[in-house]
This record gives structure tokens, C-alpha cells and sequence, in this order.
């Protein structure tokens, strides 16, 4: 983790969409604002290279000149997103296809698919180019590869290139036809194979295909990600070291395993809209209400922690959201101060960087739109004020010092993809899980970590596992050595690596842990749920129920009697899904077992501590009181938090 951190504002701007005589001006103005880095060129393929190898860079050179010349750093995308005509028209399997069988076609952005080779070396020969004639020039400060790989669903390609290579990529881990069928399980419904020729990918079948096929093709699929993702890498580190590489992952995007990719990168940063997010989430139509213009109080921290965690530390905000989006079903403007609020909380949160997502609204195409920090014609929009504004606080709060929290959540792409490959019911889904365990971390004030499976657990005293199907072994041997409070929710060793039942049934290896079986599962809809009292307190359990056979005594049953949580020694395990207020009883309960203090905020309210620092976040549409004690010594703000108020105090030592 780096020591203290000393945060600086960045912004996404198009200079090929806006006549050359603004980009002086322009880069005056952003430096005026407070505003040092500056990303551009992740789409402007076709202004970089008109044809076949025609490389026009000078206005590319002048703009780099000018941001140099202005006291402006600049982060250089590569432009693999959008692919020019000419190109597909060379080479038109480059084009993904999609589970319908359906080739998606030119005419936006991300239409390539990851396995086409031809593909890759096209855009190998681009990056060469740009980090030749570049890489060294002084306004480059870093660079980030593509643009949100995963985007409008590109992640899963059923092309003939993807056809060709799974085959390759199955033959490699399995070595012989036979072990495939085996580990597959085809023997079920007469799916054995004679060669690895004869496998395709799982799409377009009359039923669902075998799991165990589509959780290799989501790897495999993932792999590919990291694959291309890693040959620019390669490239640009041979001709531009020394500048940190990033990529901007998207919230919420879980179709490929960010923890692996981002060990190839200097830097983790990710693109945050909190409004479009909370549209899309599904939760109760009044929290959507109450939260609509300042985004859900935990989406965006969740996902802060998770890159900070990929990023090993280092992370920026690439995108952050300045004003209403386009993209969602429906795109208020955030409630005046929010801008400022999500900013400064992802500083708390450890971010080196905030860049606003963009300079000014377009005037044309797909995102004319989409709110700047600057209106259409120029003229400040209401993001602007408050970005001058943090510059300022930001220059006078002191610098903030991150330090490991206290609580670790495990995050698991694995999981995801076999919880979507095997829902069992529509409504389990998995990132709500994780952001229900995250969100009742929160509520009592907690630092969270989000880790991986592969992650040290050294140092936490708390650890919440939301659904984990597969178990690597060596990760819950960590477990075993580990000394504190650990929470484990259903599902977890439901699954074995070859998405099987265990043998010994399920937790399969978490019963080294805990002695209990679960003998049978069972999923109800939301609106069945079972009741049942915990410690004079009513609640509700539902979707998820697993019977368990065990000599330990539940500490939480239904009224019949039948056990839905479990302890022994420091392990909690949940054989149901519990409603959010179950949660955080119970994630209260282990956090004082483990030592880790709690603390009471007004609902809506949010806070995060790093070193002296104690930041807190008003998310509600009214203001909020803090109760601080006598003598505390505020920052910035007050105990009095206005709507989107942002208060920050120094902690009193013990
Ligand atoms: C992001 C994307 C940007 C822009 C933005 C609009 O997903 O990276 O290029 O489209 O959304 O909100």
C-alpha cells in the first residue's frame, strides 16, 4: 500500500471531436480548475491511422505539446476499443458474435472478439506505433490499455476464433478427450466426446448445456481478456518504462476475473456512475427514490475497496460521473454537492487520482447526451464549481494515510459465473449478496478490504465470505491458520473445481472448519419468506434455505426449530440467505466478538477512517446530525451535514 497519498483531479477529453483552435484554451481552463491529468486517444482509431498503415500522429504530437506546455499529464488510451472500418472490412471475423449466433456488427464500439489473432496483431502494430513515436514524451504520465473490456456484454464471443482456441485451451488443461468427459460429467445425457474437435461452445443448445462446459468457457473466456490485455501491456512497458499502466474496469462487470488482469498492471482504476448503477441495481423501488440523485451509499465504496485490492493498493478513478448520464433507463442530475461527495470519498477510500468523465457534453452522436463538466457550448455546467471547489479543500486537508482495514470481504469472479451458470432461482444473485455483506459492514462504520481468495488474510480480524461455490484449497487452509471471526454465507463448497457436488455433500472442504452437512437445498421466491425471532428482534430469512446435519446446536432457528446459523470455534456459517437487517445483526455481533469497533451513524450516512482522518458522507436527501463528542475537531464541514454533505474530523488517539 502506498504511504501518504497526495490526491490530484484528472479528466477524460476528445480533442478530435472539437476544432484544434479550443485545445489551448481548453487545457488553460482544466489547469485553472485545479484539474493535472488528462486521458484521451481510447477511441480515436480512425484520426490515428485514416487507412492502412497511413499513420497520422501530428495532431496527436501537438496535443501533447500543448498539455506539456499547459502543466498538464497526460494518460494515453489505447484505441483497440473501436476498431476503424477498413479494418473490419479486412478482416470481418474480427467481429464477436453473440449467444444467438448473431455477428455484431460495426457501427459503435467494442466489436472485436478477443480470440481473433489477426485481431490482436492488428492491434499490436497500433500500440507499437504510438508507444514508439510517444512513450518517452514528457506529457505521458501513464497509460491505459483499451476501454472498459467487458462493455455491452463483449466479453463472451461465440466466433469461429473463439471456437478454435477454447478447443486448444481445453486440450491443454485436460490433456486426453477421456479426462474431459470424466471431469465434465458427460456421461449424463449422452454428451461424451471422441476428441477435443468435436466440442463447441456452449451456446444455441436445445436445453441448458453441461456446467461444468460453460464455467470453462467463462475462464477460458476470461483468460482471453487477460491474454489481450497482456500483449499491450508488453509492448508498451518495452517502449515507455517507467509509466504506470492502467485500465479503466467497469462497476458492477463481472464476466472476467479483474483480480487476474490487474496483476499486469501498475494501476487498477475503474469508472464510477453512481446514478446509472443505482438504476440498475435491484433493490426496493423506495430506496431507488430516496437515493436517485445521490447514488446507493455503498455501491461506489464497494467497488473503491475492490480495486484498491486489485490494484494492490494503487487505484484511480478514471470515470467519475459529473452530471446526469445517458445510458441508464432513466438519468437524473445528481443532487448540487454530490460531484464533490463521490470525489472526496474516493479519496478517503485510498484513490490517487478522481477524473471526471468529460470535459464538456458532446455536441454529437451517441452521448450528445451525457452531462461534462462544461455544457455543450462551453459554458460551466454545475459539476464544474464543485470540482473548483474540492481542489481547494483538497489543498488544505492534510494528506490521508491508508492503512489495512480491520475487516476483509472475499470476492470471487468464479463465483459469480457459477451462481449465474446455477442460479437454482432467479432471484440469487451474487453481487447483491457481496453488497449486502459490504453494506452491513458499513452501516457500523467498518474499513473493509476486498479481497481474493489468493489474498494473505494476515492482519484482519474479520472475515466475510459472501457465497463461494469453489473453495481452493489452499485458501481455506489460510482459514484454518487463521485467528479471528469468520462469516460464511450459504452456497460456499457447494461446487467442486469441476462445478460437481462434493463428495462428503457440501461445504465439501469448509467441513475441516465446520462439522456440518448440508443434505438437501431448497430456493423460494422473495415474496415467501420464512420468519423468525433472534434475540427478541423479529426478522426474515428467504430465497435460500440449505438443511443441515450436524451435532452442533444452531445459534439462530426457525420457529420449528431447524437451524439457519451455526458456530464453531470462530467460524459462523448461514444456511440461509438473511434479509439485510439479519445481516448486520449478525455482522455486528461478530465484529464485537472479533474486537473491531463499531460505531452508530444516522442512516444514510456513511464514513471511512485512514490514519487521523475520519471522513463522513451524508447520502440522504435531507440533512444529517452526526453525534461527535464535545471537542472534536472538524476539518471540513460540521456535526450539522447538509444534503450531500461532507464532513471531515481529526480521530481522537485512545
Ligand atoms: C463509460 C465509457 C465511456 C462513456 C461513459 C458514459 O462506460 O467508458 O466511454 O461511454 O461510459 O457514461
Amino acid at each position: 500500500m502506498p504511504g501518504n497519498l497526495r490526491p490530484s483531479l484528472g479528466v477524460c477529453y476528445y480533442p478530435e471531436q472539437w476544432p484544434e483552435e479550443k485545445w489551448e484554451g481548453d487545457f488553460g481552463e482544466m489547469h485553472d480548475t485545479g484539474i493535472r491529468f488528462v486521458r484521451i486517444g481510447e477511441f480515436a482509431w480512425s484520426r490515428m491511422e485514416p487507412s492502412p498503415g497511413d499513420y497520422q500522429l501530428d495532431w496527436l504530437k501537438r496535443v501533447l505539446d500543448l498539455a506539456n506546455a499547459n502543466g498538464l499529464s497526460i494518460v494515453l488510451g489505447t484505441p483497440s476499443a473501436t476498431p476503424p472500418k477498413w479494418l473490419v472490412e479486412q478482416m470481418p471475423d474480427m467481429l464477436p458474435v453473440d449467444a444467438d449466433g448473431r455477428q455484431r456488427k460495426f457501427g459503435s464500439r467494442r466489436h472485436y472478439c478477443f480470440s481473433h489473432s489477426g485481431y490482436r496483431k492488428e492491434c499490436a502494430r497500433i500500440i507499437q506505433k504510438l508507444a514508439e513515436e510517444f512513450g518517452t514524451h514528457p506529457a505521458i504520465a501513464a497509460w491505459q490499455t483499451d476501454n472498459e473490456y467487458g462493455c455491452h456484454d463483449t466479453v463472451l464471443s461465440y466466433s469461429n476464433a473463439a471456437l478454435i482456441a477454447f478447443r486448444v485451451w481445453l486440450r491443454q488443461k485436460y490433456g486426453t478427450v477421456e479426462a474431459l468427459n470424466k471431469r465434465w460429467g458427460n456421461a449424463f445425457w449422452s454428451l461424451e466426446y471422441r476428441d477435443f474437435d468435436e466440442v463447441e461452445l456452449p451456446n444455441l443448445t436445445v436445453t441448458e448445456p453441461n456446467p461444468s462446459h460453460q464455467l470453462d468457457f467463462r475462464r477460458f473466456s476470461s483468460e482471453q481478456v487477460s491474454a489481450f490485455n497482456h500483449l499491450q501491456v508488453e509492448i508498451i512497458r518495452r517502449y515507455s518504462p517507467g509509466r504506470p499502466i492502467l485500465h479503466n474496469f467497469m462497476g458492477g462487470s463481472l464476466d472476467f476475473d479483474h483480480f487476474s488482469l490487474a496483476r499486469d498492471l501498475d494501476v487498477a482504476s475503474w469508472d464510477s456512475y453512481p446514478l446509472g448503477f443505482l438504476s440498475r441495481l435491484r433493490v426496493l423501488p423506495l430506496h431507488k427514490t430516496r437515493y436517485l440523485r445521490a447514488g446507493d451509499p455503498d455501491f461506489c465504496a464497494f467497488h473503491h475497496d475492490l480495486y484498491r485490492g486489485c490494484g494492490r493498493g494503487r487505484w484511480w478513478i478514471m470515470e467519475q460521473q459529473p452530471g446526469p448520464v445517458n445510458w441508464a433507463q432513466y438519468n437524473p442530475a445528481p443532487h448540487p454537492g454530490m460531484v464533490r461527495l463521490w470525489s472526496h470519498e474516493a479519496f478517503a477510500h485510498g484513490a490517487e487520482i478522481v477524473s471526471y468523465f468529460r470535459w464538456r457534453q458532446a455536441l454529437f452522436a451517441q452521448e450528445q447526451m451525457h452531462g461534462g463538466l462544461n455544457r455543450p457550448d462551453g459554458t460551466p455546467d454545475a459539476g464544474l464549481s464543485e470540482v473548483r471547489q474540492l481542489a481547494r479543500e483538497l489543498e488544505q486537508l492534510p494528506a490521508i494515510e491508508l492503512e489495512q482495514a480491520s475487516v476483509a470481504l472475499v470476492f470471487d469472479y468464479q463465483a459469480a459465473w457459477t451462481l449465474q451458470i446455477q442460479p437454482h432461482t432467479d432471484e440469487y444473485d451474487y453481487l447483491e449478496v457481496v453488497l449486502s455483506c459490504y453494506r452491513a459492514l458499513r452501516r457500523i462504520g467498518l474499513n473493509v478490504d476486498v479481497i481474493s481468495q489468493g489474498s494473505s488474510l494476515s492482519g484482519y480480524r474479520l472475515i466475510v465470505i459472501p457465497s463461494l461455490p469453489i473453495l481452493d484449497p489452499a485458501f481455506v487452509q489460510r482459514l484454518r491458520d487463521f485467528d479471528g471471526e469468520v462469516l460464511v454465507a450459504p452456497r460456499t463448497g457447494s461446487k467442486t473445481e469441476d462445478f460437481q457436488i462434493p463428495s462428503n455433500l457440501p461445504p465439501g472442504l469448509l467441513q475441516k472448519l465446520i462439522p456440518l452437512k448440508v443434505w438437501r437445498v431448497e430456493s423460494l421466491p422473495s415474496f415467501a419468506p420464512e420468519r423468525l425471532t433472534w434475540k427478541s428482534s423479529g426478522y426474515e430469512v428467504g430465497l435460500w434455505f440449505e438443511h443441515v446435519e450436524t451435532a452442533i446446536e444452531p445459534f439462530i432457528a426457525l420457529p420449528s426449530g431447524e437451524g439457519i446459523a451455526f458456530r464453531s470455534g470462530g467460524y459462523t456459517y448461514m444456511a440461509a440467505l438473511p434479509n439485510q437487517d439479519l445481516l448486520d445483526a449478525i455482522v455486528t455481533d461478530l465484529a464485537d466478538k472479533a474486537g473491531v469497533e463499531s460505531i452508530q451513524l444516522p442512516e444514510g450516512v456513511r464514513t471511512r477512517s485512514n490514519g487521523e482522518l475520519q471522513f463522513f458522507f451524508n447520502y440522504n436527501p435531507e440533512p444529517a446530525t452526526l453525534h461527535l463528542p464535545a471537542g472534536t475537531e472538524f476539518l471540513l464541514g460540521s456535526r450539522e451535514m447538509p444534503v450531500a454533505g461532507v464532513t471531515v474530523v481529526r480521530r481522537r488517539t485512545a
